[in-house]
């Protein structure tokens, strides 16, 4: 069946909410601090085993995407299925008005990739290229380290979202309006000066 246009952003709504991500805590430090977020962008981009390779989508308008820019290095983290007040954490605000690593146990808090120390299993990451498309930088990233404390499936976006509490959803909700309203028009200025046979 096909939706006619007026359907289709309700129709794609509606798909991804079928589609189950798994969520990722961000984190980078660098002489200028340190930060970190919740993100569903990160995926394996190569099937290379002796080369492993990660590509993560950050928003450039966030205080860590700022972060990776001038420390040139990421570290991911899976949670574990009960880590929600962890993930509420990451994706609530901005690290520009909080030390969003204030409650947390460190396993190395002051370099170049903080990880937690509670969390299903981490990668460390060296940024290896960068594209910026608007709304979104993308960063390939040479997994450097690693480490797993589990081997249970991890926590994944609609259980993080079914586990938040009323009050923690309306402030997602919140920063997910503010952040369309500041990225909308970075696209736009993106697609603006694409060539024309680039333009949707
Ligand atoms: C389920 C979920 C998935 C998210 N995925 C991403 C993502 O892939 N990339 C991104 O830039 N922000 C993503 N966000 C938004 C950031 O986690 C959020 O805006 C964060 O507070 C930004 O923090 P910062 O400004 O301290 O870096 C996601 C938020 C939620 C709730």
């Amino acid at each position: 069946m096909n939706a006619s246009e007026a359907d289709v952003n309700g129709v794609t709504e509606s798909i991804m909410r079928l589609v189950s991500r798994q969520v990722w805590v961000v984190t980078s430090g660098s002489t200028t601090g340190r930060g970190g977020l919740l993100a569903t962008w990160v995926n394996q981009a190569s099937i290379d085993r002796e080369n492993p390779l990660m590509l993560i989508g950050i928003a450039p308008n966030h205080h860590t995407s700022e972060i990776i820019d001038h420390s040139g290095r990421f570290a991911l983290h899976l949670l574990c299925k009960t880590q929600i007040t962890t993930a509420f954490n990451f994706a609530n605000g901005s690290g520009r008005d909080r030390d969003k690593f204030a409650s947390m146990s460190l396993m190395d808090g002051h370099g170049e990739r903080p990880i937690l120390q509670e969390c299903h299993s981490w990668l460390k990451c060296d940024v290896t290229s960068r594209l910026l498309t608007g709304d979104r930088t993308y960063y390939w990233g040479q997994v450097t380290d690693a480490g797993q404390n589990s081997s249970e499936p991890p926590l994944l976006d609609s259980e993080f979202i079914s586990g938040c509490d009323p009050t923690q959803l309306k402030v997602l909700r919140a920063d997910r309006f503010a952040d369309v309203e500041l990225q909308r028009p970075l696209n736009e200025a993106f697609h603006a000066d694409l060539p024309d046979w680039l333009r949707p």
